[in-house]
């Protein structure tokens, strides 16, 4: 799958980061199964705890509008390397996405990797572990 425009978005979206504390800018695109493409960004607070992801900003925008189901997520930090998602997004990204989701890691439009979620989370706390 081609995803160009899926991380030209993560690109745009970095640049509404509001990130004042820390200055490290992150931009994050999903595309669901319908195919639309949702954005997000990092927003930081000056109580830290409050902070929200960009992943999870781009995920939860998707999800509030009716979609729950991830083809793929791309997520661009502010360094050089990857950007990996936090362990609190991992989470997140595992509750909408199945095993053969992509999880995009852009360091610039040209260099990207992917990876799955049990790369990344194996052993994932799921629906299925709260059956008693
Ligand atoms: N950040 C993200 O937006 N996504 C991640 O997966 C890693 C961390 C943000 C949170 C905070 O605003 C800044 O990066 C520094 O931790």
């Amino acid at each position: 799958m081609e995803y160009r425009d899926l991380i030209e978005e993560a690109l745009k979206f970095r640049e509404n980061a509001y990130a004042p504390y820390s200055n490290f800018k992150v931009g994050a695109a999903v595309i669901m199964d319908d195919n639309k493409i949702y954005g997000g960004c990092n927003i930081e607070n000056a109580s830290f705890g409050a902070t929200n992801c960009a992943e999870r900003s781009a995920i939860f925008s998707a999800v509030s509008k009716g979609n729950r189901n991830l083809k793929a997520i791309a997520l661009v930090g502010d360094t050089s390397t990857y950007t990996y998602p936090c362990g609190i997004c991992r989470q997140v990204i595992s509750e909408f996405c199945d095993e053969n989701t992509d999880i995009i890691l852009v360091k610039n439009a040209n260099d990207y990797v992917i990876k799955k979620i049990d790369e990344i989370l194996p052993g994932a706390f799921t629906k299925k572990d709260l059956q008693k």
